[in-house]
């Protein structure tokens, strides 16, 4: 297993003080967007007692392949999640506040082989959102950059090798940073996460294939209507409950308690309305992911498959029926989407995509179903009740079940389960 931990040994590094205040100061300032977006939220002990650390993005398998970078007026960062703390790689004026994501597709793809890359995709698409709250949580606003040349990000971020930049995201709001007395290369040596790698060629692929955004392809892109700033971050909160506390809360169910316990279908429409508001982002005018309902348990509702139909907030009923034992199934045999109250296939209009930004459509499609899973997520929590997202299904019968095509450029990308946790006792130090 590749080190879970990414560092830049040798660069300078900046203690972010881990209860952050809004002071204005650009530090604790940076300190709060990471404290409640990426950093380390709790450990968990295995039965052999071996521990190791939850953060508050979840990401397949708890493998974490995404790393945060962030250019500002006084340099180029890049943030140490093992410390809290920020690794300045260069000092400078590097422009406005921005955060790079970039993925590590080997530490995903050493357990899910070349499937990883779809994985890789969709934990991007849940960082965003983590980091996009977040911001909007503490008055700021974020969108999304995803249309840009990707060796030029990867030069101008001097990043290692094994780090492939997937999405800028542009903060906007942020209190003024301190210029740079000079400029420098501190640069850091990036660590070796494994002795070894092994190649996947498809994963190349699909990485080569999608790597260039063609001009021809942006010329004809539609312009995301303006202004998209929904201002979402506010809503994940109530009187009763900060963002940064929910947020930090989070964790996956590892299976849900089943049994005759239900949410209300105001519960199950306020989930929906939070997880699909419109993204902000270059390549979100459109969106490209279609929601399918497994309900199992929701008052009000009749257990059955359902398509969501956001603009008008409805509810159409596909299939009815007893549908537990078909969700789990699909989901791979995972017992938890059979034992939450509602499951989620997440359709992604692939064709659609391309037919907009070629091959870099596929990237998109699945950020979105992240970014969406992330709402859910945090919805539910707010509402009372987990989540867990779920990579592991059988595609082609997803599709067969729902009576969606093959050819038709629709395909499944994402599952997702939402129910009540069972407790997990291995958490040993939630915090
Ligand atoms: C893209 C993605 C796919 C996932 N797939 C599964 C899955 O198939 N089955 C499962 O039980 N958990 C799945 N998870 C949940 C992760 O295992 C979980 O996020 C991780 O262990 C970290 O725990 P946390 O979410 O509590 O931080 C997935 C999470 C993500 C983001």
């Amino acid at each position: 297993m590749p080190d879970p931990f990414r560092h830049y040994d040798g660069a300078p590094v900046i203690d972010l003080p881990a209860d952050p205040k809004q002071s204005g100061d650009w530090t604790d300032f940076l300190s709060g967007l990471l404290f409640y977006s990426a950093s380390i939220s709790a450990t968990k002990q295995t039965i052999s007692g071996q521990r190791y650390a939850l953060r508050v993005n979840p990401s397949s398998g708890n493998l974490h392949p995404t790393e945060f970078h962030l250019a500002c007026p006084n340099g180029l960062y890049h943030y140490r999640v093992s410390s809290h703390m920020l690794e300045q790689r260069a000092a400078g004026d590097y422009g406005a506040l921005r955060f790079l994501l970039t993925t590590i597709a080997w530490r995903e793809a050493w357990k899910y082989q070349s499937r990883a890359y779809r994985y890789c995709l969709h934990d991007v698409g849940h960082a965003w959102q983590s980091l996009a709250l977040a911001a909007q949580a503490i008055g700021c606003e974020a969108s999304a950059v995803g249309n840009f040349d990707d060796d030029s990000v990867a030069r101008s971020f001097r990043l290692a090798d094994d780090e492939w930049p997937m999405l800028l995201i542009e903060i906007h709001g942020a209190p003024d940073f301190p210029a740079a007395p000079n400029s420098e290369w501190f640069g850091g040596i990036p660590n070796k996460l494994s002795t070894e790698v092994i190649r996947y060629p498809l994963i190349e692929e699909i990485h080569a294939a999608t790597r260039k955004i063609d001009s021809v392809w942006l010329a004809k892109a539609p312009a995301p209507p303006t202004p998209l700033r929904t201002k979402v971050g506010q809503t994940f909160s109530s009187a009763n409950v900060s963002f940064g506390e929910i947020a930090r809360r989070r964790r996956s169910a590892l299976d849900f308690r089943g049994g005759a316990e239900s949410i209300s279908s105001h519960q199950l429409l306020t989930l929906l309305d939070l997880a699909t508001r419109p993204l902000d982002a270059d390549f979100a005018a459109e969106s490209y992911i279609q929601l399918y309902l497994y309900v199992h348990r929701v008052r009000d509702l009749a257990p059955g498959v359902y398509k969501y139909w956001p603009e008008e907030t409805r509810l159409e009923l596909v299939k009815s029926g007893d549908q537990r034992v078909m969700a789990a199934a699909l989901s791979l045999g995972q017992d938890l989407a059979g034992n939450s109250c509602v499951t989620f296939s997440m359709i992604g209009d692939l064709e659609r995509a391309a037919h907009l930004y070629g091959d870099r459509g596929y990237r998109y499609v699945h950020f979105e179903a992240g970014a969406i899973g992330q709402r859910l997520y945090l919805a539910a929590e707010l509402l009372g009740f987990q989540s867990t997202g779920i990579g592991a299904f059988f595609d082609d019968s997803v599709n067969e079940y729902l009576g969606i095509a093959l050819d038709s450029g629709r395909q499944v990308v994402y599952h997702f389960a939402c129910g009540f946790a069972v407790p997990d006792d291995r958490i040993v130090s939630p915090c």
